[in-house]
């Protein structure tokens, strides 16, 4: 075929891409399909861009793992995703277990998002600057952002990303918002508090963790909810799992489900692009965070393509 990318790119969306991590980047076979931007104009480092990967210790920055993945991109013309400035999980236990005046906290996330996304600078499309604020009831998550900043630190870290750099797209990212109901709603509600104010935002993330044969049927309205607000969104980190062991006719619901969340996109122009949370099943973290689930992805373990693959070629042509 064509490639993901290329038509994705031929219906007017940005980019189809693809997580990717660095451990796997020593699998040429895995590599080759990555780079190939027929198939993915954008990657995301799936973790070496995070909290505890770049700022191990309070204002000692590591990137070396993170330019491995940038400099990969620029080799294969592929746009980057950055992910991410400021979330409860994979942080250094000097943040999550520090205990910070609200003064401290505040330096401490400006001078975080300020040095990660200016090292980036001008490398980077868009930006998870705050990943998952919400559980899934809609009330915020307690954690040492929330406990000490209220909801302050959305914007402390938002107008320290847009000042390190000022042509990234700004977004926040979150999972289980895809579904019109408590979650979704607080989102909206941020964000729409955040413009009032003044408060650099351009997008939102979905992440797009789902279930074969149980994915949303409000998405696409969901999204639309967003770009009315005149932002941009994205689909960030697709998945769809179901329980092992794979069957003909689950990786045929699977084809069925990955359309019907690409189509939604497809539907909504501000809708610019669709990351794959990882392209194949070898990699993917889902088996080892779901017991007894996996097969998630487009590609199968050994790199073949899955009947989930056209699936999503259908939702593009
Ligand atoms: O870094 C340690 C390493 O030192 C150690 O030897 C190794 C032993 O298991 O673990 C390594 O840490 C692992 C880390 O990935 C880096 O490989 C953690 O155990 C593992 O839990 C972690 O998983 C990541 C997960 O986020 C953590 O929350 C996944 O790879 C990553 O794909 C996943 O991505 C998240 C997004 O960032 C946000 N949305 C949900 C998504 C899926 O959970």
């Amino acid at each position: 075929t064509a490639g993901l990318n290329t038509l994705a790119k031929a219906a007017g969306k940005l980019y189809f891409g693809s997580a990717t991590d660095n451990p796997e980047l020593s699998d040429s076979a895995y590599v080759k399909i990555l780079s190939n931007a027929k198939e993915f104009g954008q990657i995301t480092p799936g973790n070496s861009m995070k909290w505890d990967a770049t700022e191990p210790t309070r204002g000692t920055f590591t990137f070396t793992n993170g330019d491995v993945i940038a400099n990969l991109a620029k080799t294969n013309g592929q746009l980057l995703r950055g992910h991410n400035c400021v979330w409860h999980n994979q942080l250094p236990s000097w943040v999550s277990s520090g205990s910070f005046t609200a003064a401290d906290l505040t330096t401490v996330i400006q001078n975080h998002c300020s040095t990660v996304v200016g090292h980036y600078k001008g490398q980077v499309y868009s930006w998870d600057v705050v990943n998952e604020p919400f559980n899934d009831d809609g009330t915020w998550r307690s954690d040492v952002f929330y406990n000490t900043l209220n909801t302050t630190y959305v914007s402390i870290a938002l107008q320290a990303a847009r000042a390190a750099d000022p042509n990234a797209k700004l977004y926040i990212n979150d999972y289980n918002i895809e579904n019109s109901g408590a979650k979704a709603t607080a989102m909206l509600n941020l964000v729409k508090q955040l413009i009032a104010d003044g408060v650099p935002i351009d997008g939102v993330g979905f992440q797009c963790h789902f279930i074969v044969g149980s994915v949303p049927t409000s998405f696409q309205t969901v999204l639309e909810q967003f770009t009315a607000l005149g932002l941009e969104v994205a689909i960030t980190e697709l998945d769809i799992r179901m329980t092992l062991p794979e069957t003909d006719a689950l990786l045929a619901q699977q084809a069925k489900d990955y359309q019907s969340v690409v189509q939604a996109c497809m539907n909504v122009e501000k809708c610019v692009g669709i990351t794959i949370w990882d392209y194949t099943d070898k990699y993917s973290w889902v088996p080892s965070t779901f017991s007894g689930q996996g097969a998630a992805c487009p590609w199968d373990s050994n790199l073949a393509i899955k009947p989930a693959y056209n699936g999503i070629v259908a939702a593009l042509s």
